[in-house]
């Protein structure tokens, strides 16, 4: 006898992913739309993005990893690159009032160097404030890129193996997991992304290898929590097989 497996149609609170990726796409066209400066979309996005992380810590879910800036994104024009960074300030800054008290650990990942001083310091200031709370933890993605991140393991893996730490064939994929900027935190089950492309970007490509991806047209400013339990419930609709049966 065959029984056809019952679609959810509400979230299983039993089964809350543990690590959400957030490709938050969408800004700029959002800001066209309303004849607004592309700066406006990512104020807006920024609103958002404190809504989804205080739902997402109610809801249980332990980690949220979002990108926030890429290594592709100094590319654009310098004045919204100045905008972005002077958000992130801000938003790293405000999050000691708003999300820490929300008890939201807050981390960044990415190449720091390439950051300003003041960005630099302010990551450091806000990271320590926050390492004691006990609910979600959000990384930020910032001058983030996988292959960079990538690329930041090998090199430290080859380092300890010409140093004679570790012998190159025991070099393992828990190894170069634990190097990663994620490393300690459990792979995306879930990666979401807003406005209709559907790639990863340079996104968490070691760590998505068995994630369930999720794209939906919305842009990101307009992204709500219902769109969120949405992706949620498709996530838990889908049959997670890991290359198995
Ligand atoms: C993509 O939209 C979005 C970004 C490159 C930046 C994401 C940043 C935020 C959501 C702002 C706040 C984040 C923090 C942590 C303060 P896009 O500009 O590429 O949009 P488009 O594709 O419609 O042009």
């Amino acid at each position: 006898m065959f029984f056809k497996k019952k679609r959810l149609t509400e979230i299983d609170y039993t089964r809350i992913p543990v690590h959400i990726g957030v490709i938050m796409d969408g800004n700029g066209r959002w800001a066209k739309k309303r004849g607004l400066p592309r700066s406006a979309g990512h104020q807006a996005g920024a609103d958002t993005l404190k809504k989804i992380v205080t739902e997402c810590n109610k809801m249980g879910i332990k980690y949220i990893t979002v990108y926030a800036f890429s290594t592709e994104n100094w590319k654009r024009p310098k004045d919204e690159v100045d905008f972005l960074m002077n958000l992130l300030m801000n938003y790293l800054r405000d999050a000691e009032k708003t999300l820490a008290g929300e008890n939201v650990v807050i981390r960044t990942i990415g190449s720091r160097n390439e950051l300003s001083e003041e960005i630099q310091q302010q990551i450091i200031k806000t990271e320590k404030f926050t390492e004691n709370n006990t609910g979600i933890v959000m990384n930020i993605a910032l001058n983030y890129g996988s292959r960079e991140e990538i690329i930041h393991a090998v090199r430290g893996l080859v380092r300890d193996a010409v140093g004679g730490k570790v012998k190159l064939e025991d070099i393992s994929e828990d190894m170069m997991s634990n190097r990663l900027y994620t490393g300690g935190i459990p792979d995306p089950d879930l990666i979401i992304r807003t406005s209709g492309e559907e790639r990863l970007s340079n996104f968490l490509m070691w760590q998505s290898a068995y994630s369930e991806l999720y794209f939906t047209r919305r842009l990101w400013p307009d992204f709500n929590i219902n769109d969120l339990h949405t992706a949620i419930i498709a996530y838990q609709n889908r049959n997670r097989r890991y290359g198995g049966v």
